[in-house]
């Protein structure tokens, strides 16, 4: 049975995709495990951050979800990262909803096409799109262990609360009671005294579940841009510490 790992929030550019794709590789690279890494997002950035083509061509993730002839080993990809597979997202990810509107099994797809993988992989891990609806909901279906950054901005608490409910009511409507938030982790995170207590009160409302937050780092942010893991990148930087220290943490699901 391989782990089930989703990074969402309904926000974009909180960092999802970097965790996502730097905790697969922590897993796969320093861990040795069979790491599958499954993009949800009409953007392709988990795809770019690894240095794979998806404008190239081939089949993706909505290919998978939508058309019964196509099996999973035909739409997943090798990386430069050994052990870390990776099952690309496209822009063409937005007509799913439509798509599989009649299926009343709807919800759950993405955990249907994905059952032979939990024989081959180790952990499975979801960069989820920045919506809340039905893709969203079969990732929540298709995952177990939820882990939610959160930018440290004003705002912020608000949004983490209302995500910690969809997770629990998502989580009940479908009886899905292995599915829980495993964490919570602080990002983009700047040391004002307003980012500072943001995280304070992230600790009292969430006792236990938040990590260390990731700050702002201009190396996490240039290994995206090079199309590199943190590990490959600059493995011996600051950037890298702080990747890995969130990543055992989602490791013990404490
Ligand atoms: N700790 C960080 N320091 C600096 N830049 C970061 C950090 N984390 C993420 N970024 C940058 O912020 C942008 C959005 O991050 P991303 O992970 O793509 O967010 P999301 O997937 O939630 O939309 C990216 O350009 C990324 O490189
Ligand atoms: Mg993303």
């Amino acid at each position: 049975m391989a782990r089930r790992i989703a990074f969402i929030n309904e926000k974009g550019g909180v960092g999802k995709t970097t965790l996502a794709v730097n905790v697969a590789a922590f897993f796969a690279g320093k861990r040795r495990q069979k790491v599958l890494l499954v993009d949800l997002d009409t953007q392709g950035h988990a795809a770019k951050t690894l240095g794979v083509d998806v404008r190239a061509g081939g089949l993706t993730v909505f290919d998978l979800l939508t058309n019964p002839a196509v099996g999973l080993n035909q739409v997943i990809r090798p990386t430069a990262v050994e052990n870390l597979w990776l099952v690309p997202s496209w822009k063409e990810m937005a007509e799913f909803p439509t798509r599989a509107a009649a299926d009343p099994e709807r919800a759950k797809l993405l955990s249907k096409v994905l059952a032979p993988a939990d024989e081959l992989y180790d952990v499975i891990i979801f960069d989820a799109p920045p919506s809340f609806g039905l893709v969203t909901t079969n990732v929540l279906l298709a995952a177990e262990e939820i882990v939610i950054p959160v930018a440290t901005t004003y705002l912020a608490l608000d949004g983490c609360a209302e995500m910690v409910a969809t997770v629990e009511r998502v989580a009940k409507e479908y009886g899905h009671t292995r599915l829980r938030v495993t964490q919570i982790v602080p990002t983009l995170h700047r040391k004002t005294q307003m980012g500072e207590e943001i995280v304070e009160k992230l600790k009292q409302y969430f006792p236990r579940k938040v990590s260390e937050p990731m700050g702002l780092n201009v190396t996490i942010d240039e290994a995206q841009s090079h199309g590199k893991t943190i590990w490959e990148h600059a493995p011996w930087s600051r950037g890298a510490t702080l990747l890995q220290q969130i990543a055992e943490r989602i490791e013990r699901a404490l």
